[in-house]
């Protein structure tokens, strides 16, 4: 064995690329017609083929070659970062000093946040439902990830569970890192409502009187394809004024968004009501970056901020995205739309990428799907559905076939 001791005896175990190449091996074998992939998050068009916004193809391809191969400042181009933030905000910019720093992707905003806003040993909360690499990403730095339960018995946010983590956290430790995904969450496609982001902002409130540090990750990967521009971002408004010791973070990507999934760009972005939280913050994600992996996809930077220079090629973006927002749509709707027929029991879908449903075994209901040649992604608690990947054509009967499955496979808890 040669790797250091706080490595040894550790484990991949990636279930969403496992079945994505048991999807793949299926395809070899019978033809893509006869395989139902729908495992990886990214959107694939209704011939199977991965869907990249034009805009951002031809820009990319125009890019000057300097462009492409030189270095970037490891604080982001300065432009990208005030892309970045117009991005994230659109019209809905919360007042404050807000800075961002340039991040590999989503993933690299999230690592950055776990490392420098939670203590060694300390926990991070997320909510019982979460994307499952949260979990390495929290103990990889010697943290551990707590959750709180997600949904109340009907189906909305639990704000109770979630206040109720947040103190008992806080009597354990001086300061917590809370990580939220939303709207269009991953896996379910849940988008907390105006009065849940009230009550989340209320329970962050009160509990700062405790004078305790408390910082909230809202990871926001999929909020282009949430619906209205606007609508899905209404809730960041609300995070104006906040206490000192309350700091907002969003993770910006452009996997999603630009679908660049492969580029690695994104953008850690901060708001807080004092400026020297966010120097502070600046020249830590500085740090991080720089002894992580120094500096972020010039070209992609680049490409951003050359469409946010210009209103039209914004509109284009938007006109374009669009399209694969209704797409996802259509697939979405006929999905639950036979959900409902059959019975099957869905975890509250708004939007996104993916449909869940809870199961008791949901390894034994994905292998009983795979001899149907249906490949869907096994998780801790469920079946996860990408229907940002299945055509329409090939959603009917789905719902019926998963629903026996989970049947079969000893129910849905
Ligand atoms: C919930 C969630 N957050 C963050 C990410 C990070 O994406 P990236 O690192 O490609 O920006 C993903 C990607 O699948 C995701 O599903």
């Amino acid at each position: 064995m040669m790797v250091a001791t706080h490595m040894q005896g550790k484990q991949v175990n990636d279930k969403i690329f496992a079945a994505s190449g048991a999807a793949n091996r299926a395809i070899a074998q019978l033809g893509r017609e006869k395989v139902v992939n729908a495992t990886l998050g990214s959107i694939y068009d209704e011939q199977e083929r991965l869907a990249c916004l034009p805009v951002v193809e031809e820009m990319f391809r125009a890019l000057d070659m300097s462009e492409i191969v030189n270095y970037a400042p490891v604080a982001g181009l300065p432009d990208f970062i005030a892309a970045a933030q117009k991005a994230t905000f659109a019209g809905c910019r919360p007042d404050g000093y807000i800075d961002g720093v340039a991040t590999s992707g989503g993933s690299g905003a999230l690592h950055n946040a776990i490392w420098n806003y939670s203590e060694s040993g300390d926990a991070v909360l997320t909510h019982d439902w979460f994307w499952s690499p949260y979990r390495i990403m929290t103990v990889e730095p010697n943290r551990r990830l707590e959750t709180f339960r997600f949904f109340t018995g009907d189906n909305r946010f639990d704000s109770r569970s979630f206040a109720e983590k947040v103190h008992l956290l806080l009597n354990q430790q001086e300061s917590l890192l809370v990580i939220l995904n939303t709207p269009a969450h991953n896996p379910t496609g849940y988008s907390l409502s105006d009065s849940e982001w009230d009550s989340v902002i209320d329970i962050l409130r009160q509990t700062a009187k405790t004078g305790k540090r408390l910082t909230l990750m809202v990871d926001i990967a999929y909020i282009d394809y949430a619906g209205e521009k606007n609508a899905s971002r209404k809730f960041m408004t609300k995070f104006s004024g906040l206490p000192a010791n309350v700091l907002i973070l969003f993770a910006f990507s452009m996997s999603k968004g630009f679908t660049m999934y492969g580029q690695r760009t994104g953008a850690i972005i901060a708001l807080s009501s004092q400026k020297e939280v966010i120097d502070e913050f600046c020249t830590a994600m500085q740090i991080t970056g720089r002894s992580t992996w120094s500096n972020i996809n010039r070209g992609c930077m680049r490409l951003l901020a050359d469409i946010y220079r210009d209103k039209e090629l914004v509109a284009r973006a938007d006109r374009e995205r669009e399209e694969l927002y209704q797409l996802i749509r259509r697939r979405a709707n006929k999905l639950v739309g036979e959900a409902e027929q059959c019975s099957l029991n869905i975890l509250p879908y708004f939007a996104g990428f993916f449909i869940t449903v809870p199961a008791r075994d949901p390894d034994r209901a994905c292998a009983l799907l795979n001899q149907e040649n249906i490949f869907c992604v096994p998780l801790a608690k469920g079946v996860r559905i990408a229907v940002c990947a299945v055509p329409e054509h090939k959603i009917p009967g789905v719902a019926a076939k998963v629903a026996r499955a989970i049947e079969q496979a000893g129910g849905s808890q």
